[in-house]
């Protein structure tokens, strides 16, 4: 039976892609990098040093490992103070309903977010005390897809992966819940091609009554 719930955090709980963006879109236009809109949506889930890495794959310079962090450093910058401005009205369609449903049924959940600025996200959104805890992305060998992260997310709910849901919106996400041995919940249209029994339209639809029938199907 399912006990628990790992989350992912952009696209899932709030629309912080945008903020990355923009802060990227800044970025390559400081360095004279083109950043098409595909790029952009590749980025989605991946973590910030390999998302520099894409970005300055556009171009052909190579710089040095001081040079990248530097820019990831002024790219974070900028969107930590995008996101200053979030508000619990920041919270995606449906999902302060869900998250404080679970926990008042005694559902357990955690975040298994790429982002270090993920408990200053959920701080923000008023959301901190219905996570039992947040993977330290900086504890990691690997990020999506490779399973670490949501391993780690589940042991922080001690259960095993047979008993947790993962929910998710990106394809490397979906995978990375699969090889944990959690049920992958996926949201939305990159991930409507995963052939997912749990696959919702939006999170607005994400409810237990929902998945409850989907599971029976
Ligand atoms: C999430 C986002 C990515 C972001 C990554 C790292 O996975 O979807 O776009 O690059 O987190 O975020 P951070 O806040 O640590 O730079
Ligand atoms: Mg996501």
């Amino acid at each position: 039976d399912i006990k628990g719930f790992t989350f992912d955090l952009d696209g899932v709980i709030t629309d912080t892609a945008k903020f990355h963006e923009q802060a990227w879109h800044a970025l390559a236009t400081e360095l004279s990098l083109p950043f098409p809109d595909e790029l952009a949506r590749q980025l989605k889930g991946i973590s910030r040093m390999d998302s520099l890495q894409m970005i300055l794959d556009q171009g052909d310079k190579s710089y040095t490992d001081d040079e990248k962090a530097n820019f990831a450093a002024r790219k974070n910058k900028h969107y930590v103070t995008l996101i200053t401005g979030l508000t619990p009205n920041d919270i995606l369609p449906g999902m302060f309903d869900f998250i404080a449903d679970i926990k008042q049924k005694g559902y357990v959940a955690s975040i298994a977010s790429a982002s270090k600025n993920a408990p200053t996200i959920l701080k923000q959104l008023g959301l901190t005390d219905y996570f039992i805890g947040i993977v330290d992305p900086s504890t990691l060998a690997h990020g999506k897809p490779n399973p670490e992260i949501y391993v780690k997310a589940g042991e922080l709910l001690k259960l095993a992966p047979q008993q947790i849901i993962g929910l998710e919106d990106a394809s490397a996400g979906v995978k990375a819940i699969q090889d944990a041995g959690q049920t992958a919940l996926g949201i939305g249209p990159a991930v409507s091609q995963d052939n997912l029994q749990l696959w919702f339209a939006d999170t607005a639809s994400v409810t237990l009554d929902n998945i409850k029938q989907k599971l029976t199907q």
